[in-house]
């Protein structure tokens, strides 16, 4: 897939700009606070209906104006699309694809998929394991609208049920009983979530492995740790055996007012030879492992989608040493990649742009 064309209209801090990219590598530097992460946010935004950063859609419009658009060209190797981004008063937004209005985000997932790479990213490995979960749902969910559907049922239905554990604890008989209904909904969403997730870190692991083996030298091993143990997938009923735990630690859920179980609580662990990164890792290693897991993100969307993402790697050359760079450029070589930095770089062949407070300049 190839992004060729970015309109911005009261984006951030860009008032109307037109960016075109080539193919290949793009290298878009700049001083701090200029717009090169909002060139990558509005690439983000248009592949997934959401910024990879900001909490709420307002934020992205330009300070005293009142609505922001965004009109990404992109291709895959059967045709060229558009797609337009509205960002509206009250929060609102409006999404068209080749100029057909489409009112659900999730089938933005079936056209542009770009992998993003930022510093926060590099958290991935001693982070809360919030952030593990939300690399594993940001990165189905872009491949899958269907995962994506279930995991917003299943917050929701977890709401509710967080509600009754909560009334539950203070004795209400009712609230207790009425758990159970919404437990049913959680276990069958919750395994269909469980074997995306088992399957998606399996299908990420030997990749990494492998890529993990040539930088380091070393054995990266990569675990999907759900809440409950995964042989709850190994039978002929995994809803039931879902529903079974669920029932198990009911009591246990009331007492402590808030579910304790669940999809919601799942982790992936790494080891390196043996050991757990998330304890034992030096910093150079935690980088070594975020750099395998989105390369093997790239190689698995390939896979899926029989293309390559868009890479959107935001300021991260100057956080990895000399070897690992070496590593990325190599592999990046043969892919689109927009890639931002302070400093002007020499890099061969690629389209050098610089950003000044809004304005782009291209060599
Ligand atoms: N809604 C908005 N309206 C106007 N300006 C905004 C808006 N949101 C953010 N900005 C400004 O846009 C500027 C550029 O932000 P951006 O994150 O793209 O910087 P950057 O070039 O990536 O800088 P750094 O190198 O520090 O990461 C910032 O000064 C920020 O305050
Ligand atoms: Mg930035």
């Amino acid at each position: 897939m190839e992004v060729k064309r970015l309109k911005l209209k009261n984006f951030r801090n860009y008032s109307e700009e037109t960016i075109e990219f080539s193919p290949r590598t793009n290298l878009i530097y700049g001083d701090n606070a200029q717009g090169k992460t909002n060139i990558l946010e509005a690439v983000y935004l248009a592949a997934n209906g959401r910024s990879h950063r900001a909490k709420t859609d307002t934020q992205m419009v330009r300070f005293g104006e009142d609505y922001a658009k965004i009109e990404l060209e992109f291709a895959d190797k059967n045709r060229v699309y558009k797609i337009v981004i509205g960002i509206l008063p009250g929060n609102k937004k409006s999404v068209k694809i080749n100029d057909v209005p489409i009112n659900k985000l999730s089938v933005l997932v079936n056209y542009l998929n770009v992998v993003m790479f930022s510093p926060e990213d590099l958290e991935l490995v001693k982070g809360s394991p919030r952030m593990r979960r939300h690399f594993m749902d940001t990165s189905i969910s872009s491949l899958s609208p269907r995962y994506l559907s279930d995991l917003v049922t299943y917050h929701k239905v977890l709401a509710q049920k967080n509600n009754l554990l909560r009334s539950a604890r203070l004795g209400n008989k009712k609230a207790s009983d009425n758990i159970d209904v919404w437990n049913i909904q959680l276990a069958s969403a919750g395994v269909r979530i469980m074997k995306e997730r088992q399957s998606f870190v399996a299908g990420l692991s030997n990749e990494a492995m492998q890529i993990h083996k040539d930088i380091a030298q070393s054995e990266l091993r990569i675990e999907y740790s759900p809440s409950f143990e995964l042989d709850i997938l190994n039978s002929d009923n995994p809803e039931m055996n879902y529903l079974r735990k669920l029932e198990e630690v009911k009591q246990r859920e009331i007492e402590n007012g808030s579910a304790l179980y669940g999809i919601q609580r799942d982790e992936i662990k790494f080891f390196i030879d043996n050991n757990e990164a998330k304890i034992y890792a030096s910093q150079g290693q935690q980088r070594t492992v975020v750099l395998c897991m989105k390369l093997a993100l790239t190689e698995y969307i390939k896979r899926r989608r029989d293309e390559y993402p868009v890479l959107l790697f935001d300021d991260i050359m100057s956080e990895l040493d000399e070897k690992h760079r070496l590593y990325l450029a190599d592999s990046i070589r043969d892919k689109q990649v927009l890639l931002t930095c302070t400093d002007r770089e020499e890099s061969k062949g690629a389209k050098i742009m610089k950003i000044e407070n809004g304005k782009v300049f291209a060599e």
